[in-house]
Order: C-alpha cells, then structure tokens, then sequence
C-alpha cells in the first residue's frame, strides 16, 4: 500500500509518500520562512499563494524521490485541520483532484493526531495508550489516546500556544522570526534564573490547561514599563541572554508540569510530545530528566519529525486499514473547537 500524503496546515508545503508498514519513501518539506521573516510571523494571505505555487512542484518531487508515479498511489491524505483556512484549502483541493483523477480513496488528517502520531513513527513500535501534548505554533493541548485514532482532549492553552509566545517574546528580544530556535540559540548563554517569571495554572493540578500570555507581558514588562513601546536595541546582549533563558525555562516548566499532571490524573504512563516547540533542546533534555524520575516513558521524534511535515501523515495508514475514507465533499476545519479532537 502506498499513500500520499499532504500538509498544508501553516506555512511548510509539504508532501510524502509512505506504505503500509509505514516506511517513508520519499518526503519534501518546502519552508516559507524567509517569506515571513520580515513580518515577525506567518502572514496567512503570503502563505496560501506560496503553497498555491509550491504544492504541485513539491508532489513531483515527493513521487521523484520515492520512485514511483501517481499510477501507484493507493490513497491520498490531507490534513484539513485545524490550520489557517487558506492553506488547508490548497491541499485539500489538491488532494481532491488527485483522487478524481486517479479514482482513489482520499483521508482525512487531523494535524494535531498526526503530531502526536510521529512519535509511533519515529519509534517503530507502538505507542499507545499514551498522553500526548502537541506544542507548536498554533496549538499547545494534551490528549488522552488509547490508540492510534481514539483522541480525547484533556486541556490545553487558553491563550496563546507555547510556540506563539517563543515567537513574539523573541520579537521584542530583537531576535528574528521563527522564534523558537532563535530564543534556544541565544539562551545557551543566559541565567535561567535571573527573572523570576510566572508559571501560569502550574500549581492548579485539577486543571490540565495553559497559559503563556501573561508569561509574554511579563517578559514586555522587565524590558519596558506599562503602555511603552518595546524597544530591544536598549538591551544588551546578556541581558537579552538572561531574558530569553529566564522565558525558555517558565514555558519549559509550565509543559513538563502539566505533562505529568496529566500521567497522573489519567495513571497512563506514556508520553508522546511533538510539534515544533518539542525541537527545543533544553525542553527534550528537562523533560526526558523528569520522565527517567517519574518512571514515565517517553518519546519524542528527531526534530525533524517535531515541526511540520507530511511524514507524520502516515497516520492515514490507521484510517485506510479501517476503511475510514472521505468524500469529495470533504471541507477544512480551520479552528480547533475547545472540548473536541
Ligand atoms: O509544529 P510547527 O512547525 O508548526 C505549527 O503547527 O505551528 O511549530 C512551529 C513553532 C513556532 O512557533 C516555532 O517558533 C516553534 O515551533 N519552534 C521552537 C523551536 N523550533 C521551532 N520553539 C522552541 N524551540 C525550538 N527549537
Ligand atoms: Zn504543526
């Protein structure tokens, strides 16, 4: 069996092609960072046209790679949710057409389940049942999954997602865009310890959210009081060291607290973690100390694996080998309703 499989959630075009056993024969992930730097964030308009430009070229390639043609695809899968509404659309319809074309059957991708779903991938075995906690750009949630396609949310942000404060907090640090790998890099550096930042709901264990926008204003408040505008060419290098490890360390705590608050309250004692956030090297080396203490396993894929790909939707295989297929009616779901998958 071979799959194609599309992602178009953000701002990566991506594409692969994967088999039944989930072996990888070939994967593209076309960035658009440089098309958004300039901006300190991803603009969603610059994002569709440049998938709209890319995803045909990045399928070629995928098909190229893997050494086959369309004539051999089984099924084409595309996530179409949750996302930024322009560009899901660009791969689902690209998705639709291949299938018309080909007359083959077309799945559905939940890109969140398919981050979690890189940890079964990257280990080769299986996962399940875990917690799985998703910390990306968009998303920060932790789910119960008994399996591979039986998600229930437990919590999540109530603001903004772990990867959107690593991104604004390193646009007033002066630091450019994408955030989290540049706040990791100037950290390296830094006293985690010099700011005493807040570790929103960390202390409320019935509660599995969380919350990183006063964290965020907290971070605004040290560089420049109340209503001023930031301005980080006052800060010298040290201190933009200290500030961006004192950040790094209050997301870190806030993730892994909550992590295994959420192992205990569900007594499953897997984590999975994944999304772009999961990249950061500090957060593995934490959070794989505090798994070894409380006897939790854990896997997280290679960075790789964390930030968006089209790898991680081989979940599909679950779907087709359960017949669970779409028609052509199929739509996106741009938001992430509280309270479901
Ligand atoms: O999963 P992803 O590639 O896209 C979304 O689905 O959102 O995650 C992107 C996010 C960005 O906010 C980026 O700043 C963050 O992941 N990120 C990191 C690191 N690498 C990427 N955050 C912290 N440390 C990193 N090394
Ligand atoms: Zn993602």
């Amino acid at each position: 069996m071979k799959i194609l499989t599309i992602e178009t959630t953000c701002d990566e075009t991506a594409a692969a092609v994967v088999t039944g056993e989930l072996q990888v024969l070939g994967s593209v992930v076309a960035s658009q960072d440089e098309l958004h730097q300039r901006f300190g964030g991803v603009v969603p308009e610059i994002a569709s046209r440049a998938h709209l430009e890319r995803i045909l070229p990045v399928i070629d390639e995928t098909l190229r790679r893997a050494g086959i043609k369309l004539t051999d695809l089984d099924a084409v899968a595309v996530a179409n949710q949750p996302g930024l509404a322009g560009s899901l659309l660009v791969g689902l319809a690209a998705a639709k057409a291949l299938c018309l074309a080909l007359n083959i059957p077309l799945i559905a991708v939940n890109h969140l389940q398919a981050h979690i779903y890189a940890c079964r991938i990257a280990h080769g075995a299986d996962v399940f049942p875990c917690i799985g906690l998703v910390v990306s750009g968009g998303h920060t949630s932790l789910y119960r999954c008994l399996g591979p396609i039986d998600f229930t949310p437990l919590g999540g942000t109530i603001d903004d997602a772990a990867g959107e404060a690593f991104d604004k907090v390193a646009a007033m640090l002066g630091l450019p865009y994408p955030g989290g790998p540049n706040i990791e890099k100037a950290a390296i550096a830094g006293n985690p310890q010099r700011y005493d930042f807040p570790r929103s709901l960390l202390r409320d264990v019935e509660r599995l959210d969380f919350s990183f926008s006063g964290l965020k204003t907290a971070v605004r408040y040290q560089i420049v009081g109340q209503g001023m505008p930031v301005d980080s060419s006052v800060l010298d290098q040290q201190t933009i060291a200290d500030l961006a490890a004192s950040f790094q360390e209050a997301v870190i705590d806030c993730l892994i607290g909550k992590s295994l608050q959420a192992v205990d309250a569900t007594n499953l004692r897997t984590l999975c973690v994944a999304g772009g956030v999961a990249a950061n090297g500090r957060f593995r080396a934490k959070l794989t100390e505090a798994c070894q203490q409380a006897d939790v396993r854990l896997f997280i894929p290679p960075a790789n694996l964390c930030t968006d790909n089209a790898v991680m939707g081989a979940i599909a295989v679950e779907r087709f080998k359960v017949g669970l297929f779409e028609d052509l009616e199929l739509d996106v779901v741009p938001g992430l309703v509280r309270g479901a998958v």
